[in-house]
């Protein structure tokens, strides 16, 4: 099959109230890692590219490994730019063969994130490409800030209507309490906020920073209209975690197949559980 759009799997997911897991891909193992994990759940998956994997990979490589990929298997795959962070870049993406792009205007004044993202969609309509944008900072668990500083810049459900009336945008990635990269404690989502968001935008919700919320607090935020997971981290830590394993037993291994194999099928396990946790699996 060739790429579908996101807003197609998730429009399916919220009739089945379910969501959708997107991962994040920087070389061919993680690629085939969440292929092989799709297949093995029967789930659909969106394969998606960072700005640090566009750096890593090019976009050329990305677009290349993941339509072999999706071509090469009967669940359905789509292709998504993560934090795009221009409308330069999100004309690079759809061109090289993207079908969905994210563009994250979410430094911007309000006023400013709204016009960026209507200019993006009115060009990603015109060439049949979903689009998310985000509202409030997501951020990181590195940028020193305490959870109570964070909660200033969680999304506003009332700006987040205004937000969606103006652009109408495909799908929201919104700020309740999730940061990217490994937790120093254990992340407490603002549900209620979720739930607030919600019942005014109408359109799916997407979680960033996924890794390392407990899979109970996942499963509440779906049932709260999240239709998009994002995870990064806990496949960067499953893959490398089996790396480094194979090397501590045998420092003197020179065979990258012998690395990096243990590893995918390290990254896979872990997609797999994910995919359940969202309740994908069987949905493709
Ligand atoms: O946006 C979230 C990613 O996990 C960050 O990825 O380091 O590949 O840019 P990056
Ligand atoms: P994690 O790395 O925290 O899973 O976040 C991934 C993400 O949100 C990508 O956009
Ligand atoms: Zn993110």
């Amino acid at each position: 099959m060739s790429f579908v759009g996101v807003s197609e799997l998730l429009r399916d997911a919220e009739n089945g109230g379910y969501a959708v897991g997107a991962f994040n891909c920087n070389n061919m193992e993680i690629v085939q890692a969440i292929i092989a994990a799709a297949e093995a759940e029967k789930a659909p998956v969106i394969l998606q590219a960072s700005q640090g994997a566009i750096k890593y990979a090019g976009i050329d490589y990305i677009v290349a490994m993941a339509r072999l990929a999706a071509e090469s298997t009967r669940v359905p795959v789509a292709l998504h730019l993560d934090h795009g962070t221009s409308f330069a870049q999100v004309v690079q993406c759809i061109r090289a063969g993207f079908s969905s792009v994210m563009i994250d205007g979410s430094k911007l004044p309000l006023e400013e994130n709204i016009e960026l993202t209507k200019r993006v969609l009115e060009m990603a309509r015109a060439v049949g490409v979903s689009v998310e944008a985000e509202l409030g900072k997501i951020g990181g668990t590195e940028d020193d800030i305490v959870v109570s500083e964070r909660e200033a810049f969680f999304t506003d459900p009332e700006e987040a209507g205004v937000f969606v009336r103006e652009t109408g945008v495909d799908f929201l990635a919104v700020a309740i309490g999730t940061a990217h990269g490994q937790y120093k404690g254990i992340p407490e989502l603002d549900l209620p906020r979720l739930e607030k968001i919600k019942s005014v935008v109408k359109i799916p919700i997407v979680l960033h920073g996924s890794s390392g919320v407990p899979d109970d607090a996942i499963r509440e935020a779906i049932r709260r209209g999240v239709r998009k997971v994002n995870i990064d981290t806990n496949i960067r830590e499953a893959f490398t975690e089996a790396a480094r394993k194979v090397l501590d037993a045998n420092a003197n291994e020179i065979d990258p197949r012998k690395v990096l194999g243990p590893a995918r099928e390290a990254a896979t396990a872990i997609i797999r559980e994910k995919i359940r946790i969202f309740g994908s699996n069987n949905k493709a």
